[in-house]
């Protein structure tokens, strides 16, 4: 059976056809650029340190280490234990600095500040800083996610 009206023309058909494999090459060779400029972040469940890295702190300093792909703090207290944060504002996501001198974590990005435990006391945070658990297993620091054994 033959049709008296299509309803596009053949011209039509093949231009649709040929668009939509443009689209389809033109995607499958940006996907790969998006997530490499763009890569989905996976958080660790735990980094392990060398102790001998952060022995040498002083009291009331900071040091980092890498929380992934994000930047973490080591902070050694006066009475010489460890507290560990993920050094990333809860506002917008920007580092943020430990000021020894006022013994606070500041945000630059919008003036956002922190105790020295990471609780918001200015500026745009909503939320204290996230803490990690920091313990020390023999030669090495294990600093690890809330509920990772
Ligand atoms: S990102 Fe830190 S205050 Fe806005």
């Amino acid at each position: 059976m033959k049709l008296k009206h299509s309803l596009f023309s053949r011209r039509q058909f093949l231009n649709g056809l040929l668009g939509g494999w443009l689209g389809a090459l033109a995607a499958s060779f940006l996907y790969p650029v998006v997530k490499f400029i763009f890569p989905p972040y996976r958080e660790p469940d735990k980094v392990i340190l060398p102790f001998s890295d952060y022995e040498d702190m002083g009291p009331n300093s900071v040091r980092n280490f890498p929380w992934g792909s994000k930047p973490g703090l080591i902070k050694k207290e006066d009475d010489g234990a460890y507290l560990a944060f993920v050094a990333v504002c809860t506002h917008l996501d920007c580092n943020v600095v430990y000021l020894a001198e006022q013994k606070k974590f500041f945000c630059a990005c919008h003036e956002g500040w922190y105790d020295e435990n990471g609780l918001n006391i200015g500026g745009p945070p909503p939320r204290p800083l996230r803490q990690l658990i920091i313990e020390r297993e023999g030669e090495n620091i294990i600093v690890k996610r809330e509920g990772v054994e």
